[in-house]
């Protein structure tokens, strides 16, 4: 007998990417080839024990008042989480009615797939074209399907191709359900696309 939910009994468990030893270039799981600045590193050795004590600020106000000045928002446009992926389960969880397709576009981030199937959501991948980009109809192939949320990741993973902020905005316009971009790096913002 098994207790599992049918949709997780499915899945496969995770195979991560190769953690080589010795020193090399490693570029496979998208890490940063630099260390923290030393002022991160200054801050973090100086960390008192006593406040590990406790749980952090519930709400993470500080962080979220500080991040939202940084960009000139607000801190409600400013949620906190542990890492991206966090998120992304966050956004399914509050935007993709259990049983609804997922959007996306194929190829893309390999964790959309699992917390899709996690959630027991189908997929609407949409193939990239040949040169990566985004093709013109993608939001409507994801309305005819019925999602409700559609994930683009963007600068691309894995091609590194960058969409322009002005082709976002269209696909966001023409898509009836919620589109999050995934954006991997920040050296990029939408105003400079
Ligand atoms: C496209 C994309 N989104 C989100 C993440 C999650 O990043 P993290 O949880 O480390 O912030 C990754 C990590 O590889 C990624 O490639």
């Amino acid at each position: 007998m098994t207790f599992e939910r049918e949709n997780v009994r499915r899945m496969a468990g995770y195979v991560p990417g190769e953690q080589p030893r010795r020193a090399v270039a490693k570029l496979n799981t998208n890490e940063n080839p630099f260390p923290p600045c030393d002022a991160v590193l200054a801050t973090l050795a100086g960390i008192d024990g006593e406040m590990l004590r406790r749980y952090p600020d519930p709400t993470a106000w500080g962080f979220r008042t500080a991040a939202a000045r940084l960009h000139g928002l607000t801190p409600d446009h400013i949620v906190a989480t542990n890492g991206g992926d966090e998120l992304l389960r966050l956004a399914l969880t509050t935007f993709l009615p259990p049983g609804a397709p997922l959007g996306l576009a194929e190829p893309s981030y390999s964790l959309y797939p699992v917390l899709a199937a996690v959630h027991d959501s189908p997929l609407c991948p949409v193939p990239l074209a040949d040169d990566w980009s985004v093709p013109a109809d993608i939001a409507r192939q994801w309305n005819r399907a019925g999602a409700r949320l559609a994930i683009l990741v963007n600068p691309h993973a894995p091609s590194g191709r960058l969409t322009a902020a002005q082709e976002l905005a269209e696909v966001a316009r023409t898509f009836k359900g919620v589109l999050v971009i995934d954006v991997q790096n920040r050296l990029w913002s939408g105003t400079e696309a």
